[in-house]
């Protein structure tokens, strides 16, 4: 599929006004995406767990323009409240994805938004406000266009999420979602991501995922910055290449549920995340001395336990504690005696291994 196949022909009819309303979750990489070109292709593909419980909910209600003018017209409320300071970025996400849903200028759009986690807990609200924001347009076009198919509207909105927030597209469905072409992975594409194709092991079921806040303040790089940093950087080829084997790696690991293999794809992922950020041009350190504090703390429970607990992390101090169900008995007691006293206020998120957004 090419960009053109998401630029509808022609509509039935524009409604003169309406309602929808989405929830959409996070999700957390196992294969980061870093890196990025033109028009939000990413520069390696990148593999997901779709979450269940950090998710945000949204909805529009649109109403026809007296008369249709060059302006796009709409209000946002985060959590009930007026929010000026979000409207940029918004605007931003409506001028790169006006070409593919034309109807946007003719309306004028009320959007309410909320997320089940604290705002500023640093867990990302892009992917999930993002992919809910654009479930809501497409579900719009949905109600103008002659039928499509379900595989159809997903592409598409997966399509619209990355063009907000690249990792947005990646939060329509679950468990697992792959976005980036790869030779490993048949039908994957730069421009949307698909639901993994393959059979996945019975392991990672309801696999848990226990999020520690470890600083919830501003990060002092976005990760915008972040992956424009990649440009030029002196491992940045090396990167993509080992991106590539990981993934292929990480396909056998998810048909054989081979969770030690797993364990050492998925921290490595992690700590090369990082090591980018330690060694781009300027060089930058996100995690803060409790999130290595917490990290040395799992590798020392799970060489005594003999469990398969492992973290990832995103771009940013927080850790994700990664487990499967049928350790949930040991790895859980584990966290909250050990690890919960290095998040901040003590707070972190219960979440888990989810299957992608929900119409409201
Ligand atoms: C470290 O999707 O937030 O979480 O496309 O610029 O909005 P933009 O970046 P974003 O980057 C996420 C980076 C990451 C890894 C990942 O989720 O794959």
């Amino acid at each position: 599929m090419s960009e053109k196949d998401f630029i509808p022909v022609s509509f039935i009819t524009l409604k003169e006004k309406g309602v929808v309303g989405y929830s959409s979750p996070s999700n957390i990489a196992l294969i980061k995406y870093w890196g990025k070109r033109d028009n939000q292709i990413p520069a390696n593909p990148s593999i997901s767990f779709t979450l269940a419980a950090c998710m945000t909910k949204t909805s529009v209600e649109y109403q026809k323009k007296a008369q249709k003018n060059d302006e796009f017209s709409f209000e946002l409320f985060f959590e009930g409240e007026a929010k000026e300071e979000f409207k940029p970025k918004i605007k931003t996400f409506l001028k790169r994805i006006e070409v593919y849903l034309p109807f946007l200028k003719d309306y004028h759009l009320v959007i309410r938004t909320s997320n089940t986690f604290p705002h500023s807990s640093g867990i990302a609200s892009s992917a999930s406000g993002m992919s809910a924001l654009a479930l809501c347009f497409m579900e719009m076009e949905r109600s103008f266009s002659a039928p499509f198919t379900d595989e159809f509207f997903n592409r598409k909105v997966s399509f619209l999420a990355r063009l907000g927030s690249g990792s947005a597209c990646r939060s329509i469905e679950g468990p697992l979602v792959q976005w980036g072409e790869t030779a490993s992975v048949k039908g994957s594409s730069n421009l949307f991501g698909i639901k993994y194709p393959y059979k996945v092991h019975k392991v990672f079921n309801n696999f848990h995922d226990t999020i520690l806040l470890v600083d919830k303040g501003e990060k002092q790089v976005s990760s915008t910055v972040g992956h424009e940093l990649m440009h030029g950087h002196p491992f940045a080829s090396q990167r993509f290449d080992q991106a590539h084997d990981h993934l292929e790696k990480l396909g056998l690991v998810l048909a054989d549920g081979n969770l030690k293999d797993f364990i050492s794809i998925v921290e490595s992922e992690a700590l090369t995340l990082h090591a980018m950020m330690m060694t781009s041009n300027p060089y930058f350190i996100l995690m803060k001395p409790n999130t290595l504090s917490i990290i040395n703390e799992i590798w020392k429970f799970r060489e005594e336990s003999k469990t398969h607990v492992c973290f990832t992390l995103d771009a940013g101090a927080n850790v994700h504690v990664l487990y499967p169900e049928n350790e949930k008995d040991i790895v859980f007691p584990f966290i909250k005696e050990k690890l919960i006293s290095f998040c901040q206020n003590g707070q972190y998120i219960c979440d888990r291994i989810g299957l992608g957004a929900k119409k409201l």
